[in-house]
């Protein structure tokens, strides 16, 4: 099915190389450097990065010195610079004071309105009361831009932009301190030199500007996480209604470092860096990155540098898993300081209903948005609708088509209409994705499902050839799917590659079919003349910045507690159950229940969030003891916490995370296992709680937690326990065994997902 491929491609934003490009002879470099050997001349970093560039290029005098210049210096997310350089110059760099290390600047994966509402959101209670909709809150994205003229950046009713913020800067269309920006699009930056050095050939009239206008992905992204009310949004009809984000109150900052193409959007570290090194002096408090590398070490990550900083500074960082799903380890974004989001389903379909000759009205799956008015067709069962000989029989005909295989539905569609048919019923299990393409392609299809495919087929045998289709209608938004959520099939999935030892993901949030603003200038699909104010898109980058909306929310209400506090209190009281009630499941798996290295901890619940008892909470030293223990260099600490003194006298990998996985080597000869965790919890509810453990089991392991009772007298008081995991029950490889810690005071469910795997997956 290759359209269903090529629409997985545009939907989830995965992009490959650049083709129309070429790259550039010299290199570009990500240089750490150590600030403390910077000699007392230099007035600030900047002219000692310059200097230092200066010294090398000129040491190489019968070579071609002058090609090698700086593209950024950076003082916030890093300590350092980034700079196109010869081999030669790159080599004599390394001898400099104060050099540290260097990588390769590396380009990255880019990965309604109705969600506030199925996440719980509502106006009298929880959590948008109790932050005044994050009205205090900013945040910044690192995006393709934004399009500013969107009813969603509209600051009707908004107070005055809170001091704190020191950005000045609004960019768009070769003019700064614009106009565009207002009490809700607070402020706007781009940074292309980075991607201008390493694509020389590329040549648009848009590169001086944080509009966005390739892609549309960074309007879709804030306005996602915190763009204002809008009344009657939609989608070609469908979705209609009223679009808000989720911190509908918050400030958004873009910070533009995606350049490129729609079809193959790009971003380069040197561009990521300089963006949330302004990011952080802008003075944001919370930060949405949909964009991720793939298979590399925390030290080579910018996404990982940076966002260390960002949580030194106390802001919040929200990350997309990815969209590489759903085999295992396909997880980007892993660093233990970041909050990593999976994507699942929501509630909201897509419908069209059909009646049939004899009254009967059923309704499906369907995208069609064109205007249908055909009545009282005739109608014909083609069972697989395969190898059709002749075309002419269909002519205002409808046809059912039953697919015992669903990957057989793409190609019975379009046998169905090329033979002439005015429109197609097809029983048929069909992926989301595949609805996706049709809204590009418009077709009057309906997909039902088997039970009444029964119906239909009874009707037509029993009235042969006065079977009829009274009428069929569509743009039909249902609410109330069940199962839902779900996690989905492109959802990455766990073991985090570049930390294992932290379970990743850590959270699930809606990323199929979200419904958010869209630049009126840039087509809704690929390739077409198609345009509207909103979109609905597919992706992690989707559910990314539903997080950072609640974050926004949860540090309006809570501007005291830490990044890893706020992330704590959304694992610790996300959902595990769906609108069932039953474990949520896994589209990418059968449909059978999600494993915590495809949902997290759960699904994010926002008000519940608000108040959750106890948090695990962990600062910056506790990430420099994870660092020591995953055997870095003191270099490759250095290139991520800035600090040229790293206390490594600690090692550990055990963080104080509020969740735990553990790995057993796969085999048939009986090892017994034990592995013992710490954890710190804080109690944050209001005085004195005492909190009864229990344990969900899992086959073959004793799990015991000690003490398995907390009595906590006073908000802000700390208690110690430990989780042990003993088992001679060997997994099979590519075996995830989970179950769950549950502190409990009554009031207060405090839940952790604890995952028993083998350490290698077969992928
Ligand atoms: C240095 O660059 C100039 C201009 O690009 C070129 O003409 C010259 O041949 C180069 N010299 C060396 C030694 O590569
Ligand atoms: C963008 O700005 C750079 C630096 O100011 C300038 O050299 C370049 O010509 C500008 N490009 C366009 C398309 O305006
Ligand atoms: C969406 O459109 C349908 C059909 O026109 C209408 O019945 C429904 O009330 C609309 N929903 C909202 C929320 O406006
Ligand atoms: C569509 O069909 C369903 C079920 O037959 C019915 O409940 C619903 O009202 C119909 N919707 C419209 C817009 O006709
Ligand atoms: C459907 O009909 C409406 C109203 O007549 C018209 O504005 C619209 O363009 C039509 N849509 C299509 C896809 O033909
Ligand atoms: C379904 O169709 C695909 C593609 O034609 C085929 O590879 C697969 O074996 C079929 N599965 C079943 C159960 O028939
Ligand atoms: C139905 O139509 C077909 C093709 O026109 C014809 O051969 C057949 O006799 C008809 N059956 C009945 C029951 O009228
Ligand atoms: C077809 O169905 C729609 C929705 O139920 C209805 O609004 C429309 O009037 C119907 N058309 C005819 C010709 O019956
Ligand atoms: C780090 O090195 C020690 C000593 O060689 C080893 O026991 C440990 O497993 C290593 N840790 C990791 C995370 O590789
Ligand atoms: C990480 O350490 C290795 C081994 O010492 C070194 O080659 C590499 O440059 C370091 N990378 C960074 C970013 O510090
Ligand atoms: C253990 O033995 C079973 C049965 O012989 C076999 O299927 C399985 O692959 C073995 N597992 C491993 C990890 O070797
Ligand atoms: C679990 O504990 C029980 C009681 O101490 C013991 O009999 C059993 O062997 C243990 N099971 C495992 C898998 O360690």
């Amino acid at each position: 099915m290759a359209s269903n491929i090529c629409l997985y491609l545009l939907f989830s934003y995965i992009t490959t190389i650049l083709h129309f490009i070429t790259l550039a002879q010299s290199d570009n470099y990500i240089i750490h450097m150590d600030l403390s050997a910077m000699p007392k001349v230099f007035s600030n970093q900047h002219m000692w990065y310059h200097s230092i560039l200066s010294q090398v290029t000129t040491t190489n005098k019968n070579l071609n010195a002058t090609s090698s210049k700086i593209i950024y210096t950076y003082s916030n997310a890093m300590n350092g610079f980034s700079a196109n350089l010869s081999p030669q110059d790159h080599e004599s760099l390394k001898n400099s004071p104060g050099y540290v290390s260097s990588i390769p600047d590396l380009p990255l994966k880019l990965d309604t309105t109705h969600t506030p509402q199925f996440l719980g959101l509502n106006p009298y209670k929880g959590a948008w009361p109790a932050s005044e909709y994050g009205k205090d809150i900013i945040v910044g994205l690192i995006d393709s831009g934004v399009w500013p003229e969107s009813e969603s950046f509209k600051d009707d009713g908004m107070t005055e932009i809170p001091s704190k913020w020191k950005g000045k800067l609004c960019q768009f269309d070769n003019s700064d301190h614009s106009s565009f920006c207002n009490k809700k699009l607070i402020g706007a930056r781009y940074f292309n030199k980075g991607f201008l050095e390493t694509y020389p050939d590329f040549h648009s009239p848009n590169t001086n500007t944080t509009r966005d206008v390739v892609d549309g992905h960074g309007t879709h992204t804030s306005t996602t996480a915190a763009g204002s009310k809008v009344d009657g949004a939609s989608f070609f009809g469908y979705a209609n209604g009223t679009a808000t984000g989720i911190a509908s109150m918050s400030r958004v900052a873009m910070y533009k470092a995606i350049w490129g193409s729609e079809k193959e959007p790009v971003g380069i570290s040197s561009d990521i860096i300089a963006a949330v090194d302004a990011a952080l002096s802008d003075g944001v408090d919370v930060l949405s990155m949909s964009i991720g590398y793939d298979n590399i070490a925390l030290y080579d990550d910018a996404v990982a540098i940076t966002t260390f900083a960002a949580m030194e500074k106390g802001i919040f960082v929200s990350t997309s898993a990815g969209n590489g799903g759903p085999s295992f380890q396909s997880l980007h974004n892993g660093a233990p300081w970041v909050i990593n989001v999976a994507a699942g389903t929501s509630d909201r379909e897509f419908h069209g209903n059909l009646t049939l000759g004899n009254g009967v009205s059923l309704t499906g799956l369907s995208s069609y948005r064109g205007n249908f008015s055909a009545t009282n067709i005739p109608v014909v069962f083609k069972d697989r609708c395969e190898n059709f000989q002749e075309v002419i029989p269909f002519k205002n005909k409808i046809v059912v088509c039953e697919d015992k295989n669903e990957s057989v539905v793409s190609s019975q569609v379009s046998n169905v209409f090329l033979a002439g048919a005015v429109g197609g019923v097809f029983i048929s299990n069909v992926p989301q994705q595949y609805l996706s393409h049709l809204l590009k392609n418009p077709v009057p299809a309906i997909f039902i499902n088997k039970k009444d495919g029964e119906i239909v087929k009874d009707y037509i045998q029993k009235n042969s050839n006065s079977s009829k289709i009274q009428n069929m209608s569509f743009m039909i938004t249902v609410f109330g799917a069940k199962p839902s959520p779900k996690v989905d099939s492109y959802s990455s999935r766990g073991p985090s590659y570049s930390c294992p030892y932290v379970l990743k993901p850590d959270i699930t949030a809606p990323g199929t079919s979200i419904l958010a603003a869209w630049p009126s200038k840039v087509p809704v699909f690929l390739g077409t003349e198609d345009y509207n104010n909103f979109n609905v898109l597919t992706g992690t980058s989707m559910s990314c910045p539903h997080v950072a909306g609640v974050a926004a929310l949860l540090k309006g209400a809570h501007p005291d507690w830490s990044p890893a506090a706020i992330r704590s209190a959304m694992m610790t009281t996300s959902d595990i159950l769906d609108n069932t009630k039953q474990p949520i499941k896994d589209i990418g798996n059968d449909n059978k229940d999600a494993t915590p290295l495809a949902l997290g901890a759960g699904h994010v619940n926002p008000n519940r969030a608000l108040d959750p008892g106890l948090v695990y909470d962990a600062g910056v030293q506790d990430y420099v003891n994870l660092l020591c223990a995953l055997n870095f260099t003191q270099q490759n600490i250095t290139a991520i916490t800035r600090s040229s003194s790293n206390d490594c006298s600690k090692p550990s990998l055990d963080l104080n995370y509020p969740s735990f996985i553990t790995f057993v080597e796969a085999g048939n000869t009986s090892v017994r296992t034990t592995r013992e965790f710490h954890r710190t919890v804080t109690n944050v509810g209001e005085g004195k709680s005492t909190y009864v453990a229990s344990i969900t089991p899992i086959k073959g392991f004793n799990i015991s937690v000690i003490p398995d009772k907390l009595v906590f007298n006073e908000k802000n008081m700390k208690l110690s326990f430990k989780l042990k995991i003993e088992g001679e029950k060997v997994t099979k490889k590519n075996e995830v065994s989970f179950g769950y810690l549950t502190w409990n005071d009554g009031k207060h469910v405090v839940r952790s997902p604890i995952v028993v795997s083998t350490p290698k997956f077969d992928l």
